[in-house]
C-alpha cells in the first residue's frame, strides 16, 4: 500500500479525499494535540481489526473513541455521572479521556470486551471535523507501533507505519507531546489511570475524591498499563534524586562507559555534561513533554546504544512525564 501525506492545513478536495477513506474502512493517522492518533471508525470492526493488526496491538488492550462534540457521547455509553458532566464542561475539547460504561451497541473489539469505554473530545479541530464530516466516531490509539515511544511528529509516524496504513496527515509537531490523561468514572470512586496534561491536582479540585491506579499491579485497571511502553531500542536509565546527585552519577556513568555509544537527555543546559552526545529536552514540564518522545526516538536514528535520562520531580504534568519515563525504561532507575 502507498501511504500518502497530506499537509494540515487541508483543502477541500483533500478533506473529503480523507473523509472518504474513513467511510471505506481505511486507516489515517490524524493531528490532535497531545500526540498523533491512528484513527479508524469507531463502528467498523474490520477497520478497527486493521488497527490492531498494523500497530501490532494486544487484542486486550481497548482504543480511545474520538468524538467531534459532546452529543455523540450520549450513543456511545449507557449512562453520564454526573462527575464526567463536570469534566467534560471542564477539561473539553482537551487531553481528557474518560471511561464510562459503555452501550451495548458498541463493537467488543473498540472496547476489548471490557464493559467500559475509554471516549475522548480533542481539542485539534481537524479530528473533530472528520468524525463529523463522516458521520461517525473516531477510534485512534497513538500512531506508533506498538511498544516504541508514541509518534510525535510526521516523521515518527513513517518510520513505523509507512506502506501500512492509507494517509498521514502532516501537521508538524504535537503540541503536549505526550497521551491524554484517563480517568474512569464508570465506578463509585473515579480513578486515574494514565496521568497526563490535566494533573491529578487538577481531577482532585474538581471532583474532590480520585484515587490513583497503581501501575504495576497484578490486575490492571487499564489493559495498557501492563504492557512494554513507549521504549526506544536503546537501554534506557532513569537517574532520580536530588539534582546535584543526578549530575554526579550522570557524569561518572559516562566517564566510566567510554568507547560505548551512550547519549544523556537533560533537562538542564546542553553542556551540562563532558560528552559529545547530550539532548537538552528543556526546562520546564511543558517542553520536557513535547520533547520527551522525539528525544528518545532521535537517539535510536543516531544509533546510541545507552540513553541516560534526569528525573523530574513529580508535581503536576511531571507526574506524567515520570510514569512515560519509567515505563520506557521498563523501571530501570537508578536512585541517588
Ligand atoms: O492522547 C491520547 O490519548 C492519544 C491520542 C491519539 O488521542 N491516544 C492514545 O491511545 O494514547 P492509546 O491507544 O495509545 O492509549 C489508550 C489507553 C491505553 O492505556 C488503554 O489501555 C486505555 O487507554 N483504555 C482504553 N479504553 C479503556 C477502557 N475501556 N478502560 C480502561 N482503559 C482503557
Ligand atoms: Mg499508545
Amino acid at each position: 500500500m502507498k501511504t500518502i501525506v497530506i499537509r494540515f492545513p487541508l483543502t477541500a478536495n483533500d478533506f473529503q479525499k480523507v473523509v472518504r477513506i474513513l467511510q471505506a474502512g481505511g486507516l489515517v493517522a490524524v493531528p490532535t494535540e497531545t500526540v498523533y492518533g491512528l484513527a479508524a471508525n469507531a463502528l467498523d470492526p474490520k477497520a478497527l481489526q486493521k488497527i490492531f493488526e498494523v500497530k501490532g496491538r494486544p487484542q486486550d488492550n481497548p482504543l480511545i473513541v474520538h468524538v467531534g462534540d459532546r452529543w455523540a457521547v450520549r450513543k456511545l455509553v449507557s449512562e453520564i455521572p454526573e462527575s464526567a458532566k463536570l469534566l467534560m464542561k471542564k477539561y473539553w475539547p482537551g487531553p481528557l479521556t474518560i471511561v464510562f460504561k459503555k452501550s451495548p451497541k458498541i463493537p467488543d473489539s473498540v472496547s476489548a470486551g471490557l464493559p467500559t469505554i475509554a471516549i475522548r473530545m480533542p481539542r485539534h479541530s481537524l479530528i473533530r471535523r472528520l468524525s463529523q464530516a463522516a458521520g461517525f466516531p473516531l477510534a485512534a490509539p497513538s500512531a506508533n507501533v506498538s511498544g516504541r515511544p508514541s509518534s510525535t511528529t510526521p516523521e515518527d509516524i513513517l518510520e513505523d507505519l509507512d506502506g501500512k496504513i492509507d494517509c498521514v496527515i502532516d501537521a508538524g509537531g504535537s503540541y503536549y507531546g505526550i497521551e491524554s490523561t484517563v480517568i474512569d468514572v464508570s465506578g463509585k470512586i473515579p480513578i486515574l489511570l494514565r496521568p497526563g496534561n490535566i494533573s491529578i491536582e487538577q481531577l482532585r479540585a474538581t471532583l474532590g475524591k480520585v484515587r490513583i491506579a497503581r501501575g504495576n499491579s497484578l490486575r490492571p485497571k487499564s489493559p495498557g498499563m501492563k504492557y512494554r511502553h513507549y521504549a526506544p531500542k536503546a537501554k534506557l536509565i532513569v537517574i532520580e534524586g536530588r539534582k546535584e546527585n543526578i549530575t554526579k552519577k550522570i557524569q561518572s556513568m559516562l566517564n566510566r562507559g567510554r568507547g560505548k555509544k551512550i547519549g544523556v537527555l537533560t533537562v538542564q543546559h546542553p553542556r551540562a555534561y563532558r560528552h559529545d552526545c547530550v539532548k537538552f529536552i528543556g526546562a520546564t514540564n511543558n517542553l520536557i513533554a513535547r520533547y520527551l518522545f522525539r528525544a528518545l526516538r532521535e537517539m535510536d536514528r543516531k544509533g546510541i546504544e545507552l540513553i541516560l535520562a534526569e528525573g523530574i520531580p513529580e508535581k503536576r504534568s511531571g507526574h506524567a512525564i515520570m510514569n512515560r519515563l519509567r515505563k520506557a525504561a521498563g523501571y530501570n532507575v537508578i536512585k541517588v
